[in-house]
């Protein structure tokens, strides 16, 4: 059968995801207020695929970089990401109570504590990367932390988020679709390997490779989580599902249906296998290959 049966995500990332995790745990030591940082411990610690870092780290690593390069930087990645779940998840945006299994921050929590660990987390997250990063050249961090910045806001997670808001029930277009989509999603997935080729030194060519290759995967891991949205069960999903065409969302199904989000999906992975193609004379490509067969397969 496929690669993803014989060798799952977490074996074949298993130090990866160790060492990511064992960063998240040790810059999240509850401090006072405690009240906040239990809060931000369950916007974090609470499970999640950790496919950012995972992505950024391996990025780094097959172009000859290493854990010390990448860690501060993926971490970094992995606060925003859930910052921008807890957010996404209060009664005023998607107001869900059930995220990765378990109760929403607001939830277990309250809702200003939800807003307020979400906002320690998005600034905490750029120190990290200076502090926390090794052996790469001040300048380099510069560009990742100016890259990373619009990544998060105006040219990525929150245009992205305000014209999903806006959007809701709005007639479904292609071009819409793709503007809220390579916002709230794509971005960070484009970052994610741009920043693991830039941290580990790569040329400007290798490196814009990798961030297209980044944003593509983005898409098709937004195709897959619509088609979940619509297919699934909250036990698999970790998450409410159907919430899409109940709250009138442009999703891929909306513009598309169903087979033909599948067949955009197919003619990504094809695209993304070009770039592959195209970045295996400069790096090892082995493990960004799974990656697009994990996104293409995964069930949450
Ligand atoms: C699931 O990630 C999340 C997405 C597919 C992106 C959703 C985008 C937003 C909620 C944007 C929110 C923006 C603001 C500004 C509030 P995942 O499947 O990797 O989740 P996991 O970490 O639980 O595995
Ligand atoms: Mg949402």
């Amino acid at each position: 059968m496929t690669m993803l049966t014989q060798t799952p995500y977490k074996v074949r990332f298993e130090k990866h995801l160790q060492a990511i995790q064992t960063f998240l745990e040790e810059i999240l030591v509850v401090q006072e207020p405690e009240p906040l940082w239990q809060a931000m411990r369950h916007g974090v610690l609470n499970g999640g695929k950790r496919i950012r870092p995972v992505l950024l780290t391996e990025t780094c690593l097959a172009n000859g970089g290493t854990f010390e390069n990448a860690l501060g930087t993926a971490g970094a990645l992995e606060l925003i990401h859930c910052y921008s779940l807890i957010h996404d998840d209060l009664p005023c945006m998607d107001n869900d109570d059930l995220r990765r299994g378990q109760p929403t921050v607001h939830k277990a929590f309250s809702e200003d504590l939800a807003v307020l660990a979400g906002d320690a987390l998005v600034g905490m997250a750029f120190g990290l990367i200076v502090d926390k990063t090794h052996g790469v050249p001040d300048k380099t961090l510069l560009r990742v932390i100016s890259e990373l910045s619009l990544a998060a806001s105006v040219r990525g997670l929150v245009n992205g988020q305000v014209d999903d808001t806006l959007s809701a029930q709005a007639q479904p277009s292609e071009a819409l679709l793709y503007r809220i989509h390579k916002g709230k999603t794509a971005a960070l997935f484009r970052f994610s390997t741009w920043a693991g080729g830039m941290l580990a030194g790569q040329s400007q060519e290798v490196v814009d490779l990798l961030g297209q290759y980044g944003e593509h995967l983005g898409i098709a891991f937004q195709i897959v989580d619509d088609l979940l949205d619509v297919e699934s069960s909250s036990e698999t999903l970790g998450k409410t599902p159907g919430k899409d065409a109940a709250q009138g969302k442009i999703t891929f199904p909306a513009v598309y249906g169903i087979e033909g989000s599948r067949k955009v999906l197919k003619e990504y992975i094809v695209q993304l296998n070009g770039i592959l193609d195209r970045l295996a004379p400069h790096m090892e490509t082995q493990n960004l290959r799974y990656l697009v067969q994990f996104v293409e397969e995964r069930k949450s």
